[in-house]
């Protein structure tokens, strides 16, 4: 089974990030110095992906902008405005291939990955939630293309979760095949900690055979006013096996206020260029009491 596209839905409102994803796409927030979309565009092309589909909002153009406009480092290197890190990291952009859809009413994941429809034909292909972040070797979309080549079958990836927060992702219920692979023999979207069947939240990234459009034209011909991706996946597994595979990497879920800054953090930890200032001050600062100051700038 050969991977060569992939769909980066970006069309979400954001609302988790208002107002600043008013004002800035939220697939565009710098993580350290660089718009969390890039890290996932890379990923991908690390990962072997030819094609890549961007589906956007109409008020998110500033993303096709970003893409289209990052030949202008190129300009600012003949006046060696930049360093070589980012004429490296420029490099590597210009291998993707990457077109832009438009979802022009917010209906959620499912109708988003919809609108790729003809553009993915009938090979399947990966998906990548943007604001969830894998840093590992093999980038995540490999382990998943490794586990779909095995089972010749969707792969979800998912991690443990040992904790409320489960709450906040799709969680499968699973049936072990090996130490990180698992048959998934359903999904629920968001249940309450104390309902949720495993502890194993899916990860913003997906292997899907195209009988997943269909599922998603069910879904929204039933009226309903947001299209989940997990909902289709569930009705998917009355005809197909659909798999897991546990990532290894470093996940980072930036989709939300908490987790937005705490990954910037621990990106700029593991950054060469601000990592042991960066260390020293949380050091400082917890060292003097500040970061247990109950009335913080008072
Ligand atoms: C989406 C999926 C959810 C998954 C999560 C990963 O939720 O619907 O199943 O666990 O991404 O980040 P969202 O974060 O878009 O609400």
């Amino acid at each position: 089974m050969q991977i060569r596209k992939a769909v980066i839905p970006a069309a979400g409102l954001g609302t988790r990030m208002f107002p600043a994803s008013k004002a800035i796409p939220k697939e565009l927030f710098p993580l350290v110095d660089r718009p969390m979309i890039d890290y996932i565009v890379e990923e991908a092309i690390l990962s072997g992906i030819e094609q890549i589909f961007i589906v956007i909002s109409p008020w998110k153009k500033t993303i096709v902008e970003h893409f289209n406009l990052t030949y202008q480092i190129r300009g600012l290197s003949e006046r060696q405005l930049v360093t070589e890190e980012l004429l490296n990291w420029q490099s590597l952009m210009d291998t993707a291939n990457i077109s832009f859809v438009v979802q022009e009413e917010p209906l959620g994941l499912g109708d988003a990955i919809l609108q790729a429809k003809d553009l993915i034909g009938s090979e399947p292909f990966a998906v990548l939630l943007p604001d969830d972040i894998v840093l590992g070797s093999p980038p995540a979309t490999s382990q998943l293309v490794e586990v779909a080549r095995e089972f010749g079958s969707s792969v979800i990836g998912v991690t443990e979760l040992d904790g409320p927060e489960i709450s906040l992702y799709g969680v499968i219920t699973p049936r072990k095949c090996d130490h990180n692979t698992f048959q998934v023999l359903s999904l629920v979207e968001k249940p309450s900690s104390n309902e949720a069947p495993s502890n194993l939240a899916i990860v913003g990234r997906y292997i899907l055979t195209p009988t997943i459009f269909g599922e998603l034209e069910s879904l929204k011909a039933g009226n309903v006013s947001e299209i989940q991706l997990t909902d289709a996946l569930n009705n998917m597994l009355l005809h197909e096996s659909i798999y897991a595979c546990s990532l290894k990497g470093m996940r980072l879920d930036a989709g939300n206020l908490l987790g937005f800054l705490t990954s910037s953090i621990k990106l700029g930890l593991h950054d060469p260029r601000i990592g042991v200032p960066l260390k020293q001050w949380i050091k400082r600062e917890f060292d003097e009491g500040n970061l247990l100051d109950e009335n913080p700038g008072s």
